[in-house]
């Protein structure tokens, strides 16, 4: 385990069977569907990656980076988008990769840029819930794990961009974002 981690909350088997889970099921979910998976740039990287491995259906994979104004601490629900989509989603079904879901603002907005372009349809898979963060509703239609209310990283979550490379996922140390 990394020395700046507390303890650790998935290994890398209990992640890869969530995602083995949830592609199976998007597979049955999705088949003759061609969906657009869309992967939230960075965090959700390395899950976009290991799912679209376990998705026996054709498909499409776009990226797209945002990023929240204002104070990096607290997210505010308004969102700027630093790289678009390559392609138009009008008509499309379109599956939105995230890694985790705190106060759920950024998926607010996602999905509601994404509606009024017309995709047929939006739904979400995220690896990890923090329901206890939300600020608004916001449903997540496929969910690998509920996470408590702490901050966790690796397996593409960071801390200041550190640890997205750990294959599992852990809980920091207080003392490595008092430095
Ligand atoms: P939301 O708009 O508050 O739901 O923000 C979700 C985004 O915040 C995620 O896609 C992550 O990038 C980031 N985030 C939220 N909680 C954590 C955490 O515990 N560790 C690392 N990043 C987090």
């Amino acid at each position: 385990m990394h020395s700046d981690l507390k303890k650790i909350l998935f290994t890398e088997q209990q992640i890869n069977s969530a995602v083995r889970k949830l592609g199976a099921q998007l597979s049955t979910e999705y088949v003759d569907k061609q969906p657009i998976v869309i992967c939230v740039l960075k965090g959700a990287v390395l899950f976009m990656v290991d799912l679209v491995k376990r998705m026996e259906i054709p498909l499409e994979m776009d990226f797209m980076a945002i990023s929240s104004y204002g104070d990096s601490s607290q997210s505010t629900g308004v969102v700027r988008i630093l790289k678009d989509l390559d392609r138009p989603v009008e008509g499309r079904h379109v599956l939105i990769v995230e890694d985790i879901v705190d106060t759920g603002l950024t998926l607010a907005y996602l999905k509601e840029t994404l509606l009024h372009r017309h995709a047929s349809s939006v739904r979400v898979v995220a690896l990890f819930d923090k329901p206890e963060g939300r600020k608004v509703e916001i449903s997540i239609d496929y969910c690998g794990y509920t996470v408590p209310n702490d901050f966790i990283v690796g397996y593409g979550l960071d801390y200041a961009e550190k640890y997205r490379n750990l294959p599992y996922v852990g809980v920091l140390k207080p003392e490595v974002y008092c430095k």
